[in-house]
């Protein structure tokens, strides 16, 4: 559809959503709707949920974040459960600013730029409704109109209880535009909107000499004074700070912990309570989530000042720690290069993956238990099977260091890293040789690494080299094999036969001739042996296989090429073994004959239509299997 017609319909959705009247009948709409008067944080609570949650492993997933956060699920729930739940419920917590803190670049904006937009939409529907005194510089919530030594009737009639002091302004306004009658006042539908400054605020520290916490709070308006009189007279008051701004919605406090410490100080003593002080007028009362973020290093700084002491109590810290799966990380970038000026590059398969196992091994720490390394780690995190592991190692691995995910390295540099070798070298095609190489060059360069961590992320390219290593072989070896899964599944049959038979003591019958004949001793030792399975040892693998049959069998289930992880494993290392000469003698000769080179452009085609290569990283590919396997 044509844009500009897209502008058009979403002005007539306004214009139909827009809704005017007195408080009186506002209130009867409030009788029949009550969710309209929700509060700040109830609202923000209800828009998470009204998207749905998944379970995920176990896990819940909130699908309202799904979209463009990944692999923060445990930190989101948490989010979720422990601040914005209760706050709904009108407990203390939504008094306090909620305080995100995790590492640089780790999503910490996007999860603030997320509730933002989303309030925004939410505001656009019927369940995120909100109703404001017309003409309020700060969106006032109309029960405010209610005077305190009603509220305990209204409460008994609405079942809605009110807080909050209606501000001077509209104290003022009652007495001299409606003489006094609340049930006059004009009360309309609004519609967040953080350009019009409407429900949303955000605030960012600029020099902190110069702060003004007007900024915050609003300002006299000196022009007017004269006016009318007074600097305590109201409207002669701009209530156009952020926090006046924001209210009934969120304002989002960047970089707080940068500000002047004075500046914080007033500003955590405003809001709590959920009040603030303006200019020369009593506490002005304001319904509104403030979320501001910071790294750990000035939490640090700010925690360990005993002046601060007094305002940890006004902050609940949320941690928002790096994501730790390595399928995760690989979403994160294609999202990030999807956004920028690259998204057109050739990327070849795996290469983002192998980046990722990188970027996942310096956040990761050294297991305390056992003898467990870092890259079986990664993989478990990864909710990948490890051998002799199960889901609650997995739980106790994540329970030893309660820090994990705060360090290591960023998503954004590693886009950096890859955007500027794309554009340096004017490449058009990019592998994950390319990519370990430019994130190793780097390193060198990174001014906030330490020469410790430098020699420990060396070690970790090293490690996603060697698992890159192994992908790029089986990768090849796999585009050599005409059909694989059918090869496999072909061999594997014929080893169970062979396996049944022996442990039967029975004889075959030969597919061909109808002739009996013994099982096939040396055709099964070969597929074992792959495995270092020892002689003495057969007769127990190959019982212990029958029996994982005959259980698959008992509960309707077939056994197949994926049931048995070892024996998978063997299967596939025999077809590669039995290939591995072709393999190696096509790839590396240097004047391939004009068999060797029909069996390349078949490789390649099969990279290319099967496997997602261009014909630049499938020749690439080919080459530097070719030199593995002559190594
Ligand atoms: N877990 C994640 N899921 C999705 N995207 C992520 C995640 N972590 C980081 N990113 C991406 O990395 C980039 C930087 O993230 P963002 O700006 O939100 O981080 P931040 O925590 O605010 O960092 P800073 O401390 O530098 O302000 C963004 O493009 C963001 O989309
Ligand atoms: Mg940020």
């Amino acid at each position: 559809m044509d844009i500009l017609k897209k502008v058009e319909q979403y002005r007539e959705e306004e214009q139909r959503l827009k809704w005017e009247g007195t408080f009186g009948e506002y209130l009867e709409m409030v009788k029949e709707n009550p969710w309209i008067a929700q509060s700040a944080h109830a609202r923000v609570y209800n828009m998470i949920k009204s998207a749905g949650t998944e379970k995920v492993n176990g896990k819940k997933k909130y699908n309202f974040f799904s979209e463009s956060l990944f692999g923060l699920e445990d930190s989101l729930e948490r989010l979720v459960e422990e601040y914005f739940h209760p706050a709904a419920k009108r407990l203390d917590v939504r008094k306090r600013i909620l305080l995100l803190m995790g590492p640089v670049s780790g999503g910490k904006s996007t999860l603030v730029t997320m509730l933002k937009r989303g309030l925004e939409q939410y505001s656009l529907t019927d369940e995120g409704a909100v109703y404001a005194i017309k003409g309020c510089p700060m969106h006032e919530d109309p029960l405010h109109l209610i005077p305190h030594h009603l509220r305990d009737d209204f409460f008994n009639e609405y079942g809605i209880r009110i807080e909050g002091n209606l501000s001077p302004l509209n104290t003022m306004r009652v007495e001299q535009d409606y003489d006094g009658r609340i049930e006059d006042v004009i009360v309309e539908r609004i519609f967040f909107s953080e350009d019009k400054r409407t429900g949303i605020g955000t605030f960012s520290p600029s020099d902190p000499k110069s702060q003004d916490i007007a900024d915050l709070t609003g300002s006299i308006d000196f022009s007017t004074i004269a006016e009318y009189g007074s600097e305590s007279d109201p409207r002669a008051y701009r209530f156009d700070g952020e926090l006046n701004k924001a209210n009934r919605g969120m304002m989002e406090f960047q970089e707080m912990l940068k500000c002047d410490e004075k500046f914080l100080w007033h500003l955590l003593s405003l809001t709590q309570e959920g009040n603030f002080k303006a200019g020369r007028f009593a506490l002005i009362s304001a319904d509104e989530l403030i979320v501001a973020h910071t790294n750990e290093t000035e939490y640090r700084s700010f925690i360990a000042n005993k002046k601060n002491e007094a305002l940890h109590s006004r902050i609940i810290v949320m941690p928002v720690p790096y994501n730790l799966k390595a399928t995760e990380e690989e979403k994160i970038y294609e999202k990030m290069i999807s956004e920028s000026d690259v998204s057109d590059i050739h990327i070849a398969p795996h290469t983002l993956k192998v980046a990722s196992m990188f970027t996942i091994l310096t956040r990761l720490k050294e297991p305390k238990k056992g003898d467990i390394d870092l890259v079986k780690k990664m993989r478990l995190y990864d909710g990948q099977s490890v051998e002799g592991y199960n889901e609650a190692d997995v739980e106790e691995l994540k329970a030893e260091h309660a820090d994990e995910g705060m360090s290591g390295i960023d998503p954004r540099y590693v886009i950096n890293r890859i955007s500027s070798t794309i554009i340096r070298k004017e490449m058009s095609t990019i592998n994950a040789l390319d990519v370990l190489r430019s994130l190793k060059e780097g390193l060198a360069q990174h001014a906030s690494i330490t020469n410790e961590d430098r020699e420990r992320y060396l070690n970790y390219i090293s490690l996603a080299r060697k698992e890159y290593d192994n992908i790029a072989k089986k990768e090849v070896q796999k585009a050599f094999v005409y059909s694989y899964e059918e090869s496999a599944k072909t061999l594997m049959d014929n080893y169970l036969d062979n396996v049944e038979a022996y442990c039967n003591k029975n004889k075959l019958r030969d597919p061909l001739t109808g002739e009996e004949m013994s099982p096939d001793e040396k055709l099964m030792r070969s597929i074992e042996e792959q495995i270092g399975i020892s002689e003495n040892a057969k007769k127990a693998f190959r019982e212990e296989i029958l029996i994982r049959i005959s259980a698959y069998a008992r509960k309707g289930k077939r056994f197949d090429y994926n049931s048995h992880e070892r024996l998978r494993e063997a299967i596939q290392k025999k077809l590669f073994a039995d290939l591995k000469d072709v393999v190696k003698i096509t790839t590396s000769s240097k004047t391939p004959d004009e068999q060797q080179l029909k069996k390349i452009n078949e490789v390649v085609a099969r990279l290319i239509d099967e496997h997602g290569y261009n014909s630049t990283s499938a020749n690439d590919l080919l080459r530097y299997v070719g030199s593995l396997l002559n190594r």
